[in-house]
């Protein structure tokens, strides 16, 4: 088990939560000399993410800002799309969108807690609008989970969940990230896992999937040729 030292008038706002391997599999990685992603440990833990939540496919990223801005590269959101984001957040929920040069709109707060106010949100969904990103502040989802989910359906909008905070929170019974269209997670080390930094993004949508796998390996089939899925002209 690995304690970290703390000063005695110090009082953290987070502990990294560590379980006991982590040194081992550092080690067990510098030794294979395979320390770049995509290795035995990235697919052991996309692995885990897809059967233990359910996840169609899930893809390690740098951090939960890296996987939001993927999910925008992904969507091919364009200048002048709108995205509707709460107006609680962290910046990279709007960040990620804006580079691509997107407008955000913000849904204001529910009166009584600071998730999004449901009732507000249909009235700013306009022609431009492409997406909507609810976010999962200390692991809560808007309680109208469903309605929103359905709303997005009704016009034709994907979801994007900002579930950077709410790696085992559940709604229903139903893992926080299995919702939309795209969710991303993040293992910063204020998070309840932690990689130091670290992301994921979890690709829902199958019809996402073969191109998310491409904006991952920067542009190149890589991933595919290493499963020996290429053949040569
Ligand atoms: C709601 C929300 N979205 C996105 C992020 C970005 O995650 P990361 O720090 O892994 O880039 C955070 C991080 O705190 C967050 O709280």
């Amino acid at each position: 088990m690995i304690t970290l030292p703390l000063h005695p008038d110090f009082i953290p706002f987070n502990r990294p939560y560590l379980v006991g391997p982590e040194l081992d599999y550092i080690q067990q990685a510098v030794v294979a000399g395979k320390l770049s992603g995509n290795g035995e440990f990235t697919r052991r833990c996309q692995h885990f993410f897809e059967q233990h939540y359910g996840i169609h496919k899930a893809l390690l990223t740098n951090s939960g800002t890296d996987a939001l801005e993927m999910a925008a590269l992904l969507l091919d959101i364009q200048p002048g799309d709108e995205i509707i984001i709460p107006s609680y957040t962290f910046t990279s929920t709007a960040n990620a969108f804006v580079l691509r040069g997107a407008r955000i709109v913000f849904v204001d707060s529910h009166p009584d807690h600071p998730n999004l106010d449901f009732a507000q949100l249909e009235p700013l969904i306009t022609p431009r609008t492409r997406a909507i990103v609810p976010v999962y502040y200390g692991g809560q989802p808007p309680a109208e989970l469903p309605r929103l989910l359905a709303l997005a359906e009704r016009y034709n909008l994907w979801v994007v969940e900002d579930a950077a905070q709410a790696i085992e929170a559940r709604y229903e019974g139903r893992p926080l990230g299995t919702f939309g269209h795209l969710a991303a997670f993040s293992f910063h080390e204020t998070k309840n896992l932690s990689a130091g930094e670290g992301g994921l993004l979890a690709i829902n949508d199958p019809r996402l999937a073969a191109r998310a796998e491409i904006i991952w390996e920067k542009g190149t089939n890589r991933a595919a040729f290493a499963r020996g899925e290429l053949t040569p002209d």
